[in-house]
């Protein structure tokens, strides 16, 4: 059987900043090996802004720390590729990639107060960063940490670089996380939720500072967020996952506007539409994400959909272009590809 290599078809015109390819990780548990990343495929272009969207326990972040060799034990990346500029982040010795992650990749993360050092002064926290990666002195390195604090909003910056995190609002350490992910100007900026814990004023903050700062520095950005309004308002393509898989994506509009995967219609009924008022009722999806360590045979989201057929129940569909120029993994779109042989290959086990 040939071997389909399921990236999007925009990755085939501009070559990608970031190409995933079969990206799977495990964890070994009580209950035996847990396939929790299931052949993730997606790419992100210079400049882009990809939205990683599903629901809680999808994979979003298990997928960041893939990339950047952070998966934590007994977890482990077991086959896929990732390119970024050309080199295979998961051939990288872990030397090499712990060189990568803050010069070439900044990482924010999901929960901003475990990830900061709460022994450390937050200036001291980004001056370590571009110590390590820009080989910048002390002292040019807390002016730099001050001018970052100022970028990212935070008033007063010459003082506050002195605070402790614990000193700090949860949004002001949201934004020094974005200002210590920024400091060494990478090419791609992941950022997991970086707005969840934050009331909706602040959010909107920052993610304006998130625009604009990827504008002015012409980076790429991976925006993981289960929230659909937040894609709509700053992705230029959208990535969906269900149960560790990518089942769909393409630009955030075509997405938006026709839905090809029953999961991506579902999730888009269930949030409140602001232009159509005639739209009261949500409709929730029916059931609930299948047990990662026992995936249904076929289409993983297959009992919960109202669209299946038989074959939904026994294949796995590939992720493969369709009509509207977007990307998506279900027998309804692409009735007349073959199964995915990867399907077997997990039940061969
Ligand atoms: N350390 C771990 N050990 C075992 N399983 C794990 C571990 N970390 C994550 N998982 C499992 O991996 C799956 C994906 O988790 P992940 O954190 O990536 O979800 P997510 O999409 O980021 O969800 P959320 O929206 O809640 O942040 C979940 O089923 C989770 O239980
Ligand atoms: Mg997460």
């Amino acid at each position: 059987m040939p071997q389909v290599i399921p990236t999007s078809p925009e990755t085939s015109k501009v070559s990608p900043l970031l190409d995933i390819r079969g990206l799977r990780t495990e964890f070994r548990t009580d209950r035996g090996t847990v396939r929790v990343l299931n052949d993730v495929s997606f790419s992100v272009a210079s400049g882009e802004v990809l939205g990683l969207v599903g629901e809680s326990g999808s994979g979003k972040s298990v997928t960041a720390l893939s990339l950047l060799g952070l998966v934590p034990r007994p977890g482990r990346v077991t086959s896929g590729e990732a390119f970024l500029g050309g080199r295979d982040l998961m051939k990288m010795s872990h030397r090499d990639l712990s060189n990568l992650r803050g010069r070439d990749i900044g990482l924010v993360l999901q929960d901003a107060m475990t990830a900061l050092n709460p022994v450390l002064t937050i200036g001291q926290q980004i001056g370590e960063t571009l110590n390590r990666h820009l080989g910048l002195g002390r002292s040019q390195a807390r002016r730099r940490a001050v001018d970052l604090l100022d970028r990212v909003g935070i008033p007063d910056p010459s003082s506050r670089v002195d605070d402790y995190p614990h000193q700090f609002s949860g949004g002001m350490r949201q934004r020094a996380m974005i200002a210590m992910a920024l400091s060494c100007e990478p090419k791609l900026l992941i950022a997991d939720e970086p707005t969840t814990a934050l009331d909706v004023t602040i959010q909107a903050q920052v993610l304006d500072l998130l625009r604009n700062l990827k504008d002015e520095m012409g980076m790429s950005l991976i925006m993981i967020t289960h929230d659909l309004g937040i894609i709509a308002g700053l992705a230029d393509r959208v990535a969906v996952m269900y149960a560790g898989s990518i089942v769909e994506s393409g630009p955030v509009r075509q997405v938006f506007k026709s839905p090809a995967h029953p999961y991506t219609q579902g999730l888009l009924a269930s949030i409140p539409s602001i232009t159509d008022t005639t739209k009261t009722e949500l409709q929730a999806i029916p059931g609930l994400p299948p047990d990662l360590a026992a995936l249904p045979q076929g289409c993983a989201f297959a009992p919960r959909c109202a669209q299946r057929r038989t074959r939904c129940e026994t294949e796995r569909p590939r992720l493969l272009p369709h009509n509207a120029g977007g990307v998506a993994a279900c027998w309804l779109v692409n009735p007349a590809h073959e199964a995915d042989p990867s399907h077997e290959s997990r039940n061969n086990r």
